[in-house]
């Protein structure tokens, strides 16, 4: 086990910060790791907004439902699946663009999270805090707005980073028996896993240092599934050049 395991199993999301701003050097190390991360066939469908704008900080937290990272964090950046490049490289070149392909939107999309999750693990490893913030697609739109998005351009989620000003506890995952099958999918050993999960997570949830409370990885999983959410995703999409044919 190698000390990057380590790390990488120690990840927590930090959703209180030091007040000092990440300098630019920083932001720029380690969205430039993230870049490193494998990506379809070099396609590189990612770009990074760094939020600097007080006020536009201020609105995509509005966006997130108050989300006080985001404008807390040292930088708060939008991860977006960028295919308006390729439709301009395409033209540069005298060709034209296919778009609204879902098999478009899937690789954008696994793009930018390799390159994010990547960057992630640079900035822990400079011992910064992070937190994904998949709220900005509460209402895409007013964010494509705000950072004058593109066609053929999709906010996927925003990143907190800095320096934590709280130590959370490490979050229990699944036992792996749950997640890791050979050779076929099989579900026999999940029923005892995910009970001895909901014991883990009662346990963790009971016992762990802030917002504590009493429910299971179960019930919680029940209640955000048993719902629509963001039922606007697939118009707003549509709207903005993912036709999803
Ligand atoms: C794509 C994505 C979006 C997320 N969006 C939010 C968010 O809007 N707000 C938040 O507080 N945490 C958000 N999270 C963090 C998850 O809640 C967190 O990763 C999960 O509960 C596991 O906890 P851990 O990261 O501390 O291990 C998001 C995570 C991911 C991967």
């Amino acid at each position: 086990v190698h000390e990057i395991h380590t790390q990488l199993r120690n990840h927590r999301s930090i959703r209180a910060y030091e007040p000092q701003p990440l300098d630019d050097s920083t932001v720029e190390e380690i969205v430039a790791t993230g870049q490193a991360a494998a990506t379809s066939s070099n396609l590189q469908a990612t770009t990074v907004i760094h939020v600097t704008n007080p006020e536009t900080r201020q609105r995509i937290a509005a966006v997130t439902g108050g989300q006080k990272q985001v404008t807390t964090a040292g930088a708060f950046l939008v991860w977006c699946a960028d295919l308006n490049r390729s439709h301009r490289v395409c033209e540069s070149v005298g060709g034209e663009m296919v778009s609204g392909m879902t098999e478009q939107f899937i690789i954008a999309t696994v793009d930018v999270s390799l390159a994010a999750q990547n960057a992630v693990v640079a900035a822990e490893a400079m011992g910064l805090g992070i937190c994904y913030i998949g709220a900005i697609r509460n209402d895409p739109q007013t964010v494509s707005d705000l950072l004058e998005l593109p066609q053929h351009v999709y906010p996927v989620f925003g990143l907190c980073i800095g320096v934590p000003a709280e130590d959370p506890e490490v979050k229990p995952r699944l036992p792996l028996a749950a997640v890791l099958k050979r050779d076929v999918y099989t579900t026999e050993e999940d029923e005892q896993a995910i009970a001895d999960y909901d014991r883990t997570m009662q346990d963790y949830y009971g016992s762990r240092s802030a917002n504590q409370k009493t429910t299971t990885w179960s019930a919680d999983i029940a209640r955000l599934v048993g719902g629509e959410r963001r039922p606007h995703m697939r118009e707003y999409l549509a709207e903005r050049g993912f036709e999803m044919r």
